[in-house]
């Protein structure tokens, strides 16, 4: 099977007195009935990526093809086959969701009946019945939310692009928001977003290309990019910080990079294994020190984040 994004080494640069930033270079293949996430912090290069594959932007080096179109020389046909949820809102505040679903199925070439249809089968769909006449200025985040990926399904896309689709929105609505993507893969949509939350990426995507000042930084399933980081992590919590801390002496005269956490009474073993988790255990229990909690995992995904992009997400933009 052919993929329906397939990118070589695209970039878009933007200079200026600072300096250069944008996209570097990413190159990535995706097939139909996926998710992939794009995960990277502020200024990663993320919404210029998406641009570029949608056409609003023109990449500036490297070749990539959406439906096996050129997204340079083909840029209609690839626009024939895509939808795009922006990182900023596209519907009209003024108008009902249900107006700003009849205008957008005419912008896409619907009839008046047929875009009329649409707007009511997606605002069942996407449970806006109750808001369907009120103006979009009253609706919450999380409906606009709801709305915008409406809007983009008026015409059903083979590829979906969505630039950050849960940004600003409470844990309710975003699990909503993750089920409307899910049940579009199902469709056999295949969906692109960009995200800079590790935990939608790693509950929402099949794979994740991790990007950083414009370039790829890592890229696998969820559990790849977690044992790229390395083996899984012990943790041992305790009742009492004195407990902790005579744990620690007795765990550290046999195991290296044994550490506390004395907030949290929480001892850590990043090189873990089930042996040594069995040695933890057997250690205390002989040293009368019981724990109250024994935790064998994986690395979480911040963790991954953290160790592959190195701690700059406060800084803003790319630049180098
Ligand atoms: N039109 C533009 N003109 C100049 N610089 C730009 C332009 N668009 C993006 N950039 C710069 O390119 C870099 C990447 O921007 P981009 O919007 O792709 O990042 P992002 O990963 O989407 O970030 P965020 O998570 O904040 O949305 C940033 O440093 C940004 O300032
Ligand atoms: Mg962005």
């Amino acid at each position: 099977m052919r993929a329906v994004i397939e990118a070589d080494g695209v970039g878009k640069i933007y200079r200026s007195r600072d300096g250069e930033s944008g996209l570097r270079e990413l190159s990535l293949h995706a097939n139909q009935g996926e998710i992939l996430a794009l995960l990277g912090p502020n200024g990663a290069g993320k919404t210029t990526a998406v641009k570029g594959l949608a056409t609003l932007v023109a990449f500036d080096r490297g070749t990539a093809r959406v439906c096996g179109y050129d997204v340079s020389t083909e840029a209609a046909r690839v626009r024939d086959h895509i939808g795009l949820v922006g990182q900023d809102a596209a519907v009209d505040e003024q108008l009902t969701a249900g107006q700003n679903l009849r205008f957008f199925g005419r912008l896409r070439g619907l009839g008046r009946r047929s875009a009329g249809q649409r707007a009511d089968e997606l605002i069942e769909e996407f449970g806006l019945c109750e808001a369907q006449n009120r103006a979009v200025s009253s609706f919450s985040g999380g409906m606009r939310r709801r709305l915008d990926l409406a809007a983009s399904l008026v015409v059903p896309p083979r590829v979906l692009f969505v630039d950050e689709p849960t940004t600003g929105l409470d844990p309710a609505a975003r699990r909503d928001l993750w089920k409307s993507l899910r049940d579009l893969v199902h469709g056999g949509t295949m969906i692109l977003l960009t995200t800079q939350y590790l935990e939608e990426a790693d509950q929402l995507a099949d794979r994740i290309v991790l990007i950083d000042r414009g370039k790829v930084a890592a890229q696998g399933s969820p559990g790849e990019l977690k044992t790229l980081v390395g083996p899984p992590v012990v943790q041992v919590v305790f009742e009492t910080t004195d407990d902790a801390r005579n744990s620690l002496r007795i765990l550290g005269a046999t195991l290296t990079e044994v550490s506390l956490d004395e907030n949290t009474s929480t001892i850590t073993l990043p090189k873990a294994s089930a042996t040594v988790l069995g040695e933890v255990i057997a250690t205390l229990a002989s040293a009368g020190l019981p724990p109250a909690e024994v935790t064998l995992r994986k690395p979480s995904l911040d963790e991954v984040f953290l160790t592959l992009t190195g701690d700059h997400s406060d800084t803003e933009g790319n630049r180098q």
